[in-house]
């Protein structure tokens, strides 16, 4: 598994051609590894492999480690943050002192070129090997042009947009002298009080799993070397987004199932794209808090996986086993974490302070010491660093390479895919027609911090357009925008009602920027309400009475639950919270530029109570039937979402035909083909997004109701019609069966095709 890993590490795939349905496809992932392997025997013949994992490095590192003490080993394995804290306080002062005496390798949250050059300095001229820092910060949808958070950004459904965006993400981190992201978050996320499912890709596995590949790929590039790429951090390892009732740090308590059917597989496919590093989770999995679970970081990390790159913890989290209760002390907390496979621990210090002690009792193996080292300096020889420590501090390119017009254009194209149109009643949307005066209402219409949304890296408020800048440059000075605040975001605040209605009443068409604060979500930010706050939705249901076109645009970032809204003729707008050119790309979209194309990569529910909600379920042995009380129902509410997963509407009209199959049986070496025909049936070029959902008719174990096992993204003008085609193969077909061994079951399977995962079509066939 590791040779063949590595393989496919340093070569490059042939891709698939153009309108080829992304697919779980282990016919493609099979032909990519033979042909790669072809394609590396030939290479490595001549050359040392290119890419990250370089063998030709490891007599290096080996003749380095002969050098190095125990205390410098230990160094290497700490990580330590620069003054600029920004998510916990910072246990240590004096780090400068501890980089020149070599006791730390990595430090984080220090960025800009000519600081980290400074700090860069001490490390190599300074101390006795001169081993190069890493530096390391949360650089999760852009570092200083921001884009949509990656919830937003994952509603595109657009794996070529994510790879761009963390693409030019890393572009600008590494020429502000950064050289590994905290980033892509890949927790698998169900409960939307949740703060931090802003930042990951939702609910859904496949998905998941997709855009993991997609940011992996587009922040280390082809080859980590390039001053132009970071090394990325899979996080939050693993199952941190299982935390009970969303509480962030919460404990969890999944199956040994679950994690290996939900919450692992996103992590593996980051893998499968050459992710660098991991980072442990706050949380316990089976009553073992993650950053020490040998069962997480070594057993199927690397036994499994066979994983070449570091493990870090996540900040103080080894410290954090002591109040788990599983560790009496630091010293007791920092043996388990280097057993379990910790090799970097994150600002707690535990290492610093006490493995050289363990070290010397015998209590930890020096073997382990040099092992976590080696995972550690690898990266450091793949990044370039021994050959240039300062290639990544370097002014002229910072200048040039950050906030670029080009850079900012991409911005508001991924920002215009990731927004969904929830809702258009009587085709309110486009506002083609001519408009004089314009109501805009709201607390988020002039913000332009609310655009960047949590975890902004060094994006800045002062470089965002807000809605009401999009908004009067799209619809020029001839129109005239008449803005009331009308109220706060979370306030029961009414005394900007009067005036609001007063401006919505002179004008053609009302626009209410609604919804949360960039700071709602993210890291230590849960609510226990998903209802817009404050008294935002009143205010909208005052202006809805005036009869006039209105639209709603939501800035959030998490699932909202506004039912009271669906039931007015108006217009909403899934804007999320949009980044740097979040008002233009609204006004894109208001203004009929853009025919709005995403879909939900998460459910949002009807209110708070149904939570956990979402399309994967299972059927239950009492299936809700609205005729029998003793199913499975609330006495107070439907069991149906808000929203479904996947829907999204479109300013034109997508015609499905019934799918078909080629075959309606088969065996494990074959696949079936299952198409489509779509046609935008409607007068504007729109893009529609094709979704595959399979069920598992009976299985040894229950199987959800549905699974998304592929989709589609195809751009289709007035009456044009496009045939998409899915193949499934027996990958695709299989799970952990009741033995926990992963393969299929013979029996019927159910694929439905459709525009959300309420897809009513389906076609069946047979695996015998
Ligand atoms: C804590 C967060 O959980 C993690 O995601 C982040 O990368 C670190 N702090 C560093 O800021």
């Amino acid at each position: 598994m590791k040779e063949q890993r590595q393989t496919m590490l340093n070569t490059n795939p042939p891709q698939s051609p153009p309108g080829t349905p992304i697919l779980a496809s282990g016919f493609i992932r099979w032909y990519q590894m033979i042909l790669a392997l072809a394609i590396t025997t030939t290479l490595s013949a001549q050359s040392p492999i290119p890419g990250w994992y370089n063998p030709a490095h490891d007599a290096k590192i080996d003749s380095l480690l002969s050098l190095m003490t125990l205390e410098e080993k230990v160094g290497q394995m700490t990580l330590f943050t620069s003054d600029w804290a920004v998510t916990g306080p910072t246990l240590r002062e004096g780090y400068q002192d501890d980089i020149k005496a070599g006791k730390v390798g990595a430090i984080f949250n220090a960025h800009t070129a000519d600081y980290n050059r400074k700090l860069q300095r001490m490390a190599v001229e300074e101390t006795r090997l001169g081993i190069p820092l890493i530096f390391g910060y949360d650089v999760i949808h852009g570092y200083r042009t921001i884009f949509p958070v990656p919830l937003g950004e994952t509603a595109s459904w657009n794996l070529e947009a994510a790879e761009e965006s963390a693409r030019i993400a890393a572009i600008e981190a590494a020429s502000a002298g950064l050289h590994w992201t905290f980033a892509p978050m890949v927790d698998i996320a169900r409960d939307p009080r949740w703060g931090r499912i802003m930042e990951g890709a939702g609910e859904d596995v496949f998905l998941g799993s997709e855009m993991a590949k997609a940011r992996v790929k587009g922040f280390q590039g082809e080859d980590l070397s390039d001053p132009f790429t970071v090394i990325a951090c899979a996080k939050h390892f693993a199952a941190y987004g299982a935390a009970q009732a969303g509480r962030d740090y919460h404990t969890v308590d999944v199956s040994d199932r679950v994690l290996r059917e939900i919450y692992l597989p996103p992590f593996e496919a980051a893998l499968d794209a050459g992710v660098c590093t991991y980072m442990t989770s706050f949380n316990e999995v089976d009553g073992v808090p993650a950053s020490g679970s040998h069962y997480l970081l070594t057993e199927i990390l690397r036994e499994e996986w066979g994983f070449d790159g570091f493990v870090v913890t996540d900040y103080t989290s080894i410290n954090e086993m002591i109040d788990h209760g599983v560790a009496a002390d630091l010293k007791d907390a920092a043996q388990l974490a280097v057993e379990a496979g910790v090799d970097m621990d994150m600002q707690g210090a535990a290492f610093y302070d006490h493995l050289v002690e363990l070290a010397n009792e015998g209590e930890v193996p020096h073997s382990r010491i040099d092992n976590a080292v080696r995972n550690v300096l690898r990266m450091k020889f793949a990044l370039g660093l021994f050959d240039d420590p300062y290639k990544y501090s370097n002014e002229a390119r910072q200048t040039e390479n950050i906030f670029t017009t080009e850079h900012r254009e991409a911005a508001r194209r991924i920002a215009r895919e990731s927004m969904v149109l929830l809702q258009n009643e009587n085709d309110i949307l486009p506002l083609l027609s001519k408009i004089n005066r314009l109501a805009l209402i709201g607390p988020l219409a002039d913000s332009q911090a609310d655009m960047l949304g949590a975890w902004h890296g060094a994006g800045r408020a002062e470089d965002c357009v807000s809605l009401r800048t999009g908004l009067q440059a799209a619809l020029g000075s001839g129109v005239e925008i008449d803005y009331q605040q009308g109220t706060t975001v979370a306030e029961e605040d009414r005394s900007g009602f009067d005036a609001a209605i007063k401006a919505a009443r002179k004008a053609d068409a009302i626009v209410v920027a609604a919804g949360e604060n960039w700071w709602m979500s993210g890291e230590a930010a849960s609510r226990t309400s998903i209802e817009i706050p404050g008294v935002q939705s009143e205010l909208i249901q005052e202006l809805a009475k005036l009869g006039k076109p209105l639209v709603v645009v939501l800035f959030n970032g998490r699932p909202l639950a506004f039912p009271e809204l669906t039931e007015l003729p108006i217009a909403i707008l899934e804007a999320w919270h949009p980044g740097t050119e979040g008002g233009h790309a609204i006004a894109d979209i208001l203004m009929g530029k853009y025919n709005p194309s995403g879909k939900l990569p998460i459910t949002f529910p009807r209110s708070v109570g149904q939570i956990p909600i979402f399309y994967y379920a299972k059927n239950t042995g009492r299936p809700m039937d609205p005729k029998d009380k003793y199913t499975s129902k609330y006495l107070d509410e439907s069991n149906a979402p808000l929203y479904p997963f996947g829907y999204g509407l479109s300013y034109t009209n997508f015609d499905y035909s019934e799918p078909t199959i080629n075959r309606s049986t088969i065996n494990r070496n074959q696949s079936v083909t299952i198409s489509v025909e779509v046609t935008n049936s409607g007068q504007m070029a729109g893009t529609e997004i094709v979704q595959l959902y399979l069920q598992d008719m009976v299985g040894s174990v229950t199987r959800p109701v549905r699974e998304l096992k592929g989709f589609d993204r195809i751009e289709l003008a007035p009456g044009q019609s496009q045939t998409v085609t899915f193949t499934l193969d027996n990958e695709d077909l299989s799970f952990y069966r009741r033995d926990m061994s992963f393969g299929s079951e013979l029996g019927q399977f159910r694929a439905y095709v459709g525009p959300h995962s309420d897809a009513t079509t389906f076609v069946e066939f047979k695996l015998q």
